[in-house]
């Protein structure tokens, strides 16, 4: 298969992350592109001669000690490429370790906000008063390396930030990536562009209009396929190829009938008619259900729909003759491999819409192989695509077939589907959208009685579920104001036949899971 497209480092301005495990890198990446310039994730053991190329180098946090026996390190080389640093937490004491300092447990842990004064000479803390900062740690520099002076003291860490200006090497005990640091964002700033010199050449209209302009030139007069999903990464990645080869792109956009209320015609009507994409749509509904009869066992269901999934998509390709090239919405989380060696385990759960590797493309596109999830969004926005589909919640492959405990009939997916249109329309009515990370209905399979009228029914137990979260690896239940329960509650019972109940699920990720099933 062809290889992955030029990333944009080589036209852009670009900051390294060196990641030394943790779940910092990300977010610290995402952060530096946020104050518009580039960024990459790279991990520790990087050859430090390929790190040149940088305006400057951020170390992450990490686990544990410098001294512990597999303590990740980075070659001592790094510090004398004439980069600029930035050692985080953990990355502080890793600079100061290999550049000749000490680093000793400080007495007193620091976990959570505290008060931090800066020297105002510095430059990373140009504009930054005494404030808060957020510390995470056991061990502190005790002893500075050569050439530094302290320039941040708090409480229980008088070397709560270090800095050689000559070198242009820093570091920092807190963590200025997270949002309770109050000047964290303040102080990154400063390093991209007071100490590496950075311009700011980073921003999601440019990006869109260089990557359609890259893809013209990658893709050629080759035809190229795409699994649309309805998904805001496969839509925006769809998008940016149709713009720059229109109509040599073909999309193929399998319903499998398991999609929320009006979902597959949302997209057929954006896609095909509004922005006239060659689009295949396949209702395979009745095929589907036909394969999940008599299935109850979660499982089973997403095996059996990941399966007919592929097999469908296949079916409907050769049906368009030979295409070169396979579209896929792969975004950048995706391609980073952590430093410690534990990229996301989120992906373990991507098991439909995946495709065999064997389908005979000379190669892939993916045009978003660079971008983080809020990237994609400011692209598809500036794509023109609405906002229903930009800020679509996430929406797992098998669809309701996992939300529907027990058995999946016509009746009891259509039931599902108006309840949980209700349900998000109560929740759009009050503002919630896009302060809740998931939220939706789940046929719980318990019946349970109720009264209509005069007299007694016997139906279904609904649940509605809510969570914040910003990673799907854990999650808290969202408190959800009553006046919107009750709306939905109320609306659900007399408007959906065959619900007598609902209840709200008040459990957090762990110890259950977002979805039921
Ligand atoms: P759980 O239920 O494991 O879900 O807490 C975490 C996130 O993953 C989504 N999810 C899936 N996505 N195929 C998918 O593409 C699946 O089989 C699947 N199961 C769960 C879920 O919606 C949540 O966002």
């Amino acid at each position: 298969m062809d290889h992955p497209p030029v990333s944009p480092s080589q036209e852009h301005e670009t900051l390294v992350v060196l990641d030394f495990g943790g779940q910092y890198a990300q977010l610290i990446a995402r952060r530096v592109r946020d104050l518009k310039v580039y960024c990459e994730i790279k991990p520790y053991w990087t050859d430090p001669q390929s790190l040149r190329q940088y305006k400057g180098i951020l170390f992450t946090g990490g686990p544990g000690s410098v001294y512990a026996p597999d303590a990740p390190l980075c070659s001592p080389e790094v510090f004398s490429l004439g980069v600029p640093v930035l050692g985080i937490c953990y990355g502080a004491q890793v600079m100061a370790h290999l550049l000749g300092g000490q680093v000793a447990p400080t007495g007193t842990p620091e976990f959570g906000k505290t008060s931090t004064a800066f020297e105002q000479g510095s430059l990373l803390f140009q504009d930054v008063p005494e404030s808060v900062t957020w510390m995470s740690h056991n061990d502190g520099v005790s002893q500075l390396p050569e050439g530094f002076s302290a320039s941040a003291h708090s409480a229980h860490c008088p070397i709560a930030a270090m800095e050689d200006p000559q070198r242009r090497l820093y570091a920092v005990q807190f963590h200025p990536e997270v949002a309770h640091t109050e000047y964290g964002s303040q102080m990154l700033h400063n390093f991209l562009y007071r100490v590496c010199g950075c311009q700011g050449d980073w921003e999601m209209g440019s990006f869109a209009k260089a990557e359609v302009a890259r893809l013209r030139g990658q893709i050629g007069d080759r035809k190229v396929l795409c699994g649309l999903s309805g998904g805001v990464d496969s839509s925006v990645a769809a998008m940016l190829v149709h713009k720059a080869i229109g109509q040599n792109l073909t999309c193929i956009f399998v319903d499998h009938g398991l999609l929320r209320k009006d979902e597959g015609d949302l997209v057929e009507q954006v896609f095909r008619k509004e922005f006239d994409m060659n689009m295949v749509r396949v209702n395979a509904g009745e095929r589907f259900l036909g394969k999940l009869a008599g299935v109850t066992d979660p499982e089973c269901k997403r095996k059996i729909i990941g399966e007919e999934f592929i097999r469908v998509f296949e079916e409907e390709a050769a049906k368009l003759g030979h295409m070169d090239l396979l579209c896929q919405g792969t975004i950048y989380p995706d391609v980073v491999e952590s430093g410690s060696g534990q990229a996301a385990v989120i992906k373990s759960h991507h098991n439909v819409g995946g495709l065999p590797e064997d389908m005979g493309f000379e190669g892939l596109v993916e045009p978003l192989r660079d971008l983080f999830k809020d990237e994609v969004r400011r692209v598809g926005i500036e794509l023109g695509i609405p906002e229903a589909l930009v800020w679509r919640q996430p929406f797992p492959g098998p669809g309701l077939a996992v939300r529907i405990i027990g058995e999946i009939t016509p009746e009891r997916v259509s039931t599902l589907q108006d309840a949980d249109a209700i349900f998000r329309e109560e929740v759009a009515k009050a503002g919630l959208e896009r302060e809740i990370g998931q939220y939706f209905a789940v046929l719980t399979g318990t019946k349970s009685v109720g009264v209509m009228g005069d007299g007694r029914s016997y139906g279904e137990t609904l649940a509605l579920r809510a969570v914040s979260t910003t990673d799907f690896m854990t999650a808290d239940w969202y408190p959800m104001p009553y006046e919107v329960l009750g709306r939905t509650s109320n609306r659900i019972v007399n408007e959906v036949p065959g619900v007598t109940r609902v209840v709200y699920d008040v459990t957090s990720k762990p110890p259950a899971t977002i979805e039921w099933e």
